[in-house]
């Protein structure tokens, strides 16, 4: 059986941290949440809900974005192993105008607020701010505040690792060729994911191939 009701959320006195730009704070501290009153295995009608705060979240609109190389490969040294201005433009295209949901180090790696997108650091620091952002105590955390909402998991590889199994779609930037990293996009479980689209280029600059490829989540 599935019922509807409003949650309140615990906020921070001083949470959401927006600033005074085209961030707009959150409209109220509460969200409204599917909310499952009995327990059961989830199928194809009703899609997985987790649990987080005392709240379960209908998290089936959320989105990984990543680029990695050929031995899935996405960091080195907290930044990225690139410069592929061709793929800035489409993370920009994608996800400009919906939440994006980030660890806390990638956020140092950018080091601002990304324009025109509703910005999320996950952090298990509680002391953790910055104009604006919001900051959120676990993904779980992450995905009540953006309710039923699309949303983007924009990295690292921690992040992604704890959203692969909630997440119902990927866009994978993936690079024909092998940089130095030390941070690794987690391998892929074998039929979780379907390609859907692809469209595949050549950098003349960098001289290697790449491809935008979306996969969507195969059950
Ligand atoms: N190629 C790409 O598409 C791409 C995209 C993004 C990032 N990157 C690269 O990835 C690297 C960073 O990735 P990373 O895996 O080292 O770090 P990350 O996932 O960006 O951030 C890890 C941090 O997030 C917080 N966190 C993670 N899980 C949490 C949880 N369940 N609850 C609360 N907080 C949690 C913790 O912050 P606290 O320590 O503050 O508690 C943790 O230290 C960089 O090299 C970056 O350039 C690449």
């Amino acid at each position: 059986m599935l019922k509807f009701c409003t949650i309140a959320l615990p906020r921070d006195p001083e949470s959401p941290r927006c600033g005074p730009g085209d961030l707009k704070p959150l409209p109220a501290a509460r969200i409204r949440l599917n909310f499952h009153l009995q327990a059961r295995p989830h199928d194809y009608r009703h899609p997985p809900l987790h649990r987080t705060s005392g709240a379960v979240v209908n998290a089936t609109h959320l989105t990984l974005i990543v680029a990695f190389d050929a031995q899935r490969g996405i960091g080195i040294r907290n930044t990225l192993p690139w410069h592929l201005p061709e793929d800035l433009a489409h993370f920009k295209r994608v996800t400009s105008g919906h939440p994006i949901i980030m660890g806390r180090k990638t956020f140092d790696s950018i080091g601002r607020p990304l324009p025109n997108r509703r910005n999320i650091v996950i952090t298990r620091n509680p002391a953790w701010r910055h104009d604006g952002v919001e900051a959120a105590a676990s993904l779980l955390d992450a995905l009540a505040l953006i309710g039923g909402q699309r949303g983007f998991i924009i990295g690292g590889a921690q992040v992604f690792a704890e959203s692969m199994d909630i997440a119902d779609q990927m866009i994978v930037t993936e690079i024909g060729h092998t940089f130095e990293c030390d941070t690794f996009f987690a391998p892929l479980v074998p039929g979780q994911w379907r390609e859907s689209a692809r469209e595949s280029h050549h950098s003349k600059a960098n001289g290697f191939d790449y491809s935008f490829v979306t996969y969507d989540k195969a059950n």
